[in-house]
C-alpha cells in the first residue's frame, strides 16, 4: 500500500496548522485582490502578520482598509507595489519582509494574470507577459525566499497557485497552460529537495483552484455564477488542506467534483501512456468515449 491517506505510517510532508501560524508573518503576492487578499483575511484572523505584494496601488490601499480590522494592530500589515516578474523585486521584498517581521511563515507565489485565446503561434508580447508573471514570478518567489526560509525551526510553508490547466491542459489558453504546467513542476521539485535536507521545516504545496469568483474570472459579471466558489472557500480549502500535510491542493468548485477532477487528471495522463492524439479528450473521435468515461461521476 502506498497511499499514506490510507497508511499513516507514511510520512506525507510536514503539516502546518493554524497554531503553527498564529503570531507569525506572511507574504502574498498578488495579494490585493482575489484569492490572495481572501487568504490574507483568513490569516489575519489567526493572528498572522501580513505582508502583501501586488502591482495594483489602489488595490493594495483597498486592501489595507479589509485587513487592518482584523489584526492586532496596523504594525501587522505591510504592503508593498512588487512586480513579481523581475527578480530584483522579489530580492526586495524578502529584505522588506524580513526586515519588518524578523522571519517568513508562509510565502504564497499567487500572482497570476490571465491569457484571452492565443494559439501557440499567436501574440509572442502577451506570451511573455503571462509567462514573466505566471512562471517566473513563481521562480523568483522560489529563488528570493527559500534560502532564508530553510534555517526557521518553526514550520514554514511556500504555496505556489497553480491551475487545473496546467494540469489537463485544455486548449485556448496555451500560454496560461504552459505558465501553470510549470508552476507544477517547479513546485514538485521544490518540495523534493526540501525533503532532502535534514532538518528542514518548510514544506512546499501546489494550491490547484477550482473556478474562482474574482477579477480574473469576472469578465464584466458583478454576481458570482452558480458554479464558482468564492475566494475565502479556496483560502479556507488551503489551509484545511496544509493542517492535513498536502501537497496538492485540488480545489473542487460548485460544477466540478474532487470526482470529476481526478477522472480528468487520469485521461489525460492515459493520452501518453495510450499513445492516443494530444488532447483527446476535445478530439472528435473521443467524444464518446470521453463522455462515457465520465457518465457515473459523482457531481458536487
Ligand atoms: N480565479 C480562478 O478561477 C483561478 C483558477 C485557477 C488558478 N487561479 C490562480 O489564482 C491566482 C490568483 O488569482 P485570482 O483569481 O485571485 O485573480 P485576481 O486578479 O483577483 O488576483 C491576482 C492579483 O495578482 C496581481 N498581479 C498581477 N500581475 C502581477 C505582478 N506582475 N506582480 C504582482 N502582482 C500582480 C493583480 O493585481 C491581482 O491583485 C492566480 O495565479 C491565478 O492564475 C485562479
Amino acid at each position: 500500500m502506498t497511499d499514506p491517506a490510507a497508511n499513516p505510517s507514511i510520512t506525507r510532508q510536514e503539516s502546518i496548522t493554524a497554531a503553527d501560524l498564529g503570531g507569525r508573518a506572511a507574504v502574498i503576492t498578488g495579494g490585493a485582490k482575489g484569492i490572495g487578499l481572501a487568504t490574507a483575511s483568513r490569516l489575519a484572523r489567526l493572528g498572522m502578520k501580513i505582508f502583501l505584494a501586488d502591482t495594483d496601488a489602489g488595490a493594495l490601499e483597498r486592501a489595507r482598509d479589509t485587513l487592518v480590522p482584523l489584526l492586532a494592530g496596523p504594525e501587522d500589515l505591510r504592503v508593498e507595489v512588487v512586480d513579481v516578474s523581475s527578480l530584483e523585486e522579489m530580492r526586495r521584498l524578502k529584505d522588506l519582509a524580513y526586515g519588518a517581521f524578523g522571519e517568513v511563515a508562509l510565502l504564497m507565489n499567487n500572482a497570476g494574470v490571465e491569457s484571452s485565446g492565443m494559439k501557440p503561434w499567436e501574440g509572442p508580447e502577451a506570451w511573455d507577459r503571462i509567462l514573466d508573471v505566471n512562471l517566473w514570478g513563481v521562480v523568483h518567489g522560489v529563488q528570493a525566499f527559500t534560502e532564508a526560509m530553510i534555517p526557521q525551526e518553526a514550520p514554514s510553508a511556500i504555496v505556489n497557485v497553480g491551475s487545473k490547466e496546467g494540469i489537463t491542459t485544455p486548449p485556448g489558453n496555451a500560454a496560461y497552460s504552459v505558465s501553470k504546467a510549470g508552476v507544477k513542476v517547479l513546485t514538485e521539485q521544490l518540495a523534493h529537495e526540501l525533503r532532502q535536507i535534514d532538518g528542514c521545516r518548510v514544506s512546499a504545496h501546489l494550491l490547484v483552484p477550482g473556478f474562482t469568483f474574482t477579477s480574473l474570472t469576472a469578465r464584466g459579471r458583478v454576481e458570482k455564477p452558480e458554479g464558482a466558489w468564492t475566494p475565502d472557500q479556496v483560502a479556507e480549502f488551503m489551509l484545511e488542506s496544509m493542517g492535513r500535510g498536502d501537497f496538492y491542493i485540488l480545489c473542487p468548485d460548485n460544477d466540478v467534483s474532487r470526482e470529476m477532477d481526478e477522472r480528468r487528471i487520469r485521461w489525460a495522463a492515459e493520452d501518453l501512456i495510450q499513445n492516443r492524439p494530444a488532447l483527446s479528450r476535445w478530439h472528435p473521435s473521443y467524444e464518446e468515449s470521453f463522455a462515457s468515461y465520465m457518465e457515473d461521476t459523482k457531481k458536487p
